[in-house]
This record gives C-alpha cells, sequence and structure tokens, in this order.
C-alpha cells in the first residue's frame, strides 16, 4: 500500500463502533466487572492505556515503517525523557551536538547529574569513532536548527551490538524517512510539529521494534504518568490523515523560497537539504525519498541581533515564533529562542547570532517569498 494511502486508512474504521473517524473517549477508569460476567477487559485506568491512545499508538506503528509498536507520550519531551530513563548510572550516551535545545538541557541538567556520561559530539567522525562503547546514540537527521542530515545506515553499522540508536524523526516525518529501516533502534517524534501539523497540541512519540524495549519504555510511561488526553490523540490521529498533502506542499515552498533567499543581498547563504549544493545533499536521495523537507537554515550578511529581530517583526505572512511544521509559515532566530538555553561556550559553533530558521506553511510559495522579500530589504 502507498504510504499516503495508508495515513488516510490506518485506524478506520473503528473496529468496535465503525466510526469512520477515531472516537474519543473522555474516560479515566473503567468498570472491572460488571453484572455477573467479568467484561471482556481492555482497558483500566487511562494513565495505563486508553482508547483513542491505543488507536493513535497503532497507527504511528503502522506509518513508522518497520515499527512493531508506539508510546504515546504528552510531549516530544516526555517521550524524549523516556528514552534517556533506559540508561544507567556510568552508561556512556553519544548525543550529536546539534540538536533542539530542550534534549539538549534535558541530557546535560537531568541525565549527566544522575551519573550518566554524556558525550556530545561535534562531527559524525567523532561519533562513529566512539559508536562501539556508547549504550545509546541520539541524533537528529535533518538536525535542529542547522539541517545536518546524518547516514543513519552508517551509524547503525558502527554502533555496538547492545547500543541502542535512537532517531528524532520529527523533521522529517514518517512520511519522508524510515530510521528503523536504517538499522535505527527507536524513533522519537515531536508529534506537535509535523505530525499534528496545525500547533494545536503537545504530543510526543516513540516507536520501536524491540519488545523488551517496549517494555521498559512502556513502564515509563505508567510510572511518569505524562500520557496524551484524548483529545490530543484525536488531534494527531485527524493531522495524520492529511501529513502527506501538508509535508509535499510544505517541501515544495521550501525549495522555492530557498531558490528564491540566495539571491537576496542581504543573505550570505541558505542551507536547505533540498538543493544540490547542501553537503550531504546526497542522503536526500537515500534515505529521505527525494525530499529535502519543510525547513530552511539562512545566514544573514548582519550579525546584528537587534537588527535582524526587527527586520523579523516587519514580516505579515511569515509569524515570529517557536515550534514548527504547522499549516503556518513560522521564523524563528535559534541563537535567542530555541537554543538560548544552550550557554555559547558548548553551543554547536554554526548557531550564530546571524542564523534564521524557517519553517514553510503550506501558503501560496510566491506570497512567503514576497513577504521575505520585503522584509529583508530593510536589512
Ligand atoms: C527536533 C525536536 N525534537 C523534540 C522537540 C520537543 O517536542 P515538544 O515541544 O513536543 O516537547 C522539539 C521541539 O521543538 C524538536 O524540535
Amino acid at each position: 500500500m502507498h504510504p499516503a494511502t495508508r495515513l488516510v486508512h490506518q485506524g478506520i474504521p473503528d473496529r468496535w463502533t465503525g466510526a469512520v473517524t477515531p472516537p474519543v473517549y473522555f474516560v479515566s477508569t473503567y468498570a472491572q466487572w460488571l453484572g455477573d460476567q467479568p467484561p471482556e477487559q481492555l482497558h483500566e485506568y487511562a494513565r495505563s492505556d486508553h482508547p483513542t491512545r491505543a488507536i493513535l499508538e497503532e497507527v504511528l506503528a503502522a506509518i513508522e515503517e518497520g515499527g512493531q509498536w508506539a508510546v504515546a507520550f504528552a510531549s516530544g519531551m516526555a517521550a524524549i525523557d523516556a528514552v534517556f530513563s533506559l540508561l544507567e548510572r556510568g552508561d556512556r550516551c553519544l548525543i550529536y551536538l546539534d540538536v533542539y535545545g530542550g534534549t539538549w538541557r534535558l541530557a546535560q541538567f537531568a541525565y549527566q547529574r544522575y551519573g550518566v556520561e554524556i558525550q556530545w559530539c561535534r562531527t559524525t567522525e567523532q561519533l562513529l569513532d566512539l559508536a562501539r562503547s556508547a549504550r545509546l546514540i541520539w541524533i537528529e537527521t535533518p538536525t535542529n536548527p542547522l539541517l545536518t542530515l546524518l547516514d543513519i545506515e552508517t551509524i547503525a553499522r558502527a554502533k555496538g551490538k547492545d547500543t541502542i540508536l535512537v532517531v528524532d524523526n520529527t523533521f522529517a516525518t514518517p512520511y519522508l524517512q524510515s530510521p528503523l529501516r536504517w538499522g535505527a533502534d527507536l524513533v522519537v517524534h515531536s508529534a506537535t510539529k509535523y505530525l499534528g501539523g496545525h500547533s494545536d497540541l503537545l504530543l510526543g512519540a516513540v516507536i520501536g521494534k524491540s519488545p523488551q524495549l517496549e517494555e521498559a519504555i512502556r513502564f515509563w510511561q505508567k510510572t511518569r504518568g505524562a500520557i496524551p488526553g484524548p483529545m490530543e490523540c484525536f488531534l494527531t490521529l485527524r493531522g495524520i490523515r492529511t501529513l502527506h498533502l501538508r509535508i509535499e506542499k510544505q517541501c515544495a515552498n521550501a525549495l522555492a523560497v530557498a531558490q528564491a533567499l540566495r539571491s537576496h543581498p542581504a543573505v550570505e547563504r541558505v542551507r536547505y537539504p533540498g538543493l544540490p549544493d547542501h553537503p550531504q545533499h546526497h542522503l536526500v536521495h537515500k534515505q529521505m525519498n527525494g525530499y529535502g523537507g519543510g525547513m530552511i537554515a539562512v545566514y544573514l550578511r548582519t550579525q546584528d541581533t537587534d537588527r535582524i529581530l526587527s527586520m523579523l517583526r516587519q514580516l505579515r505572512i511569515w509569524i515570529l515564533g517557536e515550534s514548527l511544521g504547522g499549516t503556518e509559515s513560522l521564523v524563528s532566530h535559534p541563537a535567542t529562542m530555541t537554543h538560548a538555553s544552550i550557554p555559547e561556550m558548548v553551543r554547536h559553533p554554526d548557531i550564530t547570532p546571524n542564523l534564521i530558521r524557517l519553517s514553510c506553511g503550506i501558503e501560496a510559495a510566491e506570497d512567503l517569498i514576497a513577504d521575505l522579500h520585503q522584509a529583508l530589504d530593510t536589512l
């Protein structure tokens, strides 16, 4: 079945009610005994399990190629926390330095303090050198915010027998990239972004193959209790049904915007995986189904943060804000926003004050380009 058809049909019609859109059950606890007979016991208490979440988890496992199970969380960060909870004191955890600022904060301030040896890798060579000795390897590809692509298969081949390779697939989505197919052990999503797709919810997910890892992740889901409510699960399910339409338009818009920005005099350079001059462009064809994604990194000629922020405030269509992956185009300034929690000394050296990050929405490309041009002209 083509992935687009799967995105529309997975999980429907509902096997209990026939509903053609997944039902939402606003219920916290369930009867454990009805009349003389025990009912066909499906659910007990919503923190452990609830019907709308069960449908979402089944759909997530099916759309992430190679997935045998999925576990949903209250946010992307809660999903990341559940994965780091697999680590014990003394374990070595390699993290490619170019990651979402929240991931950096959690690893650095929580898990390092618990005695996990967190090793930040600035290059793939460093990551590959240490891969065999690590208990866990954490990568994003494309990375946030620099849009570097990492070869998942090469890292999977270099890792040790017991190393857990985790790919945060938020930027690519299951429609563009299937990390489990290339040898990853776990995939993480901030479904807040492209999967939900409308900037109206927070939700996270971990998807994997091994039953042992599922058991361990579910244990943390139930124990820590950071679960998504029925409405968030429903909204994510609704978002997933249009993921292919949105992401294809977002990729087309991103390519058009990236090409148009390259020649603007206020722009120093554009980093977009879909352009042939991107250093890892070959990986777009190898592991991203030929799409460059909906995100663009733009380096401006000026380094003056105040001038850049006041230019961004001139935008009329692009919205200055955190997050990404929604239908509306967003622009952010990583050094003062998403990555501000990482001290400059240890931040990736390419996250400079002249970097802006664009999340392309589904508007008309010509409007997006005209709006960027009129704001950039003020620099
Ligand atoms: C790549 C990536 N992973 C994880 C997260 C965290 O997700 P959430 O905001 O849903 O907790 C983010 C948030 O921006 C992100 O960009």
